[in-house]
């Protein structure tokens, strides 16, 4: 499956709205998160970034700075595309990416719980207690880049 991605500093283009579409379905709908806006002030800092196949949009993630760490977060695969490997596709390029445009050894993330293992895959390792975020349960993970 051959997906190209486009990436996009900011809120003001399409790759952002393509992004906000695939967040809306997946973290409000699917994921029931109605009470925590989807987007946020960290959109207007963040690389947007989404991946298409045949033009359409499966996947998305952001990468922004926060308090001197890099993070990637709102990681996800369209649900009809989920478990053909698309989701590592999409953490390789990030790790490719974030490797030529930011001056970071390592990566941050607040993975949701159940996704642990779809991140320990990708060589990521957990640190600290689970927590409770958006009324779901996370944990803090990195990666060397
Ligand atoms: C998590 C998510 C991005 C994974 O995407 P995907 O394209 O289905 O994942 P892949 O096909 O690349 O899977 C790669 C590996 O992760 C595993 N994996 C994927 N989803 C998993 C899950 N829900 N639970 C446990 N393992 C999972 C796969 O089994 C595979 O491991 P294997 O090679 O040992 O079988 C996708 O399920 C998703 O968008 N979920 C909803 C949004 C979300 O919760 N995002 C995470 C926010 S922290």
């Amino acid at each position: 499956m051959n997906i190209s991605y486009k990436t996009y500093l900011g809120q003001n283009n399409g790759v952002y709205k393509d992004a906000v579409k695939l967040r809306w379905a997946t973290f409000v709908v699917e994921q029931k998160c109605y009470d925590v806006p989807d987007e946020d002030e960290k959109d207007l800092i963040s690389q947007h970034v989404v991946g298409y196949y045949n033009k359409i949009p499966i996947c998305c993630a952001r990468i922004f700075v926060k308090d001197g760490f890099l993070v990637w977060g709102r990681i996800a695969v369209d649900i009809n595309f989920r478990k053909n490997n698309i989701g590592i596709k999409l953490l390789n390029f990030l790790k490719d990416f974030s490797k030529s445009n930011f001056d970071f050894d390592e990566v941050h993330i607040h993975a949701q719980y159940y996704a642990k293992h779809f991140y320990e895959r990708a060589g990521f390792e957990s640190y600290g207690d689970k927590f409770i975020e958006d009324g779901i349960e996370h944990i803090s993970m990195k990666l060397k880049l």
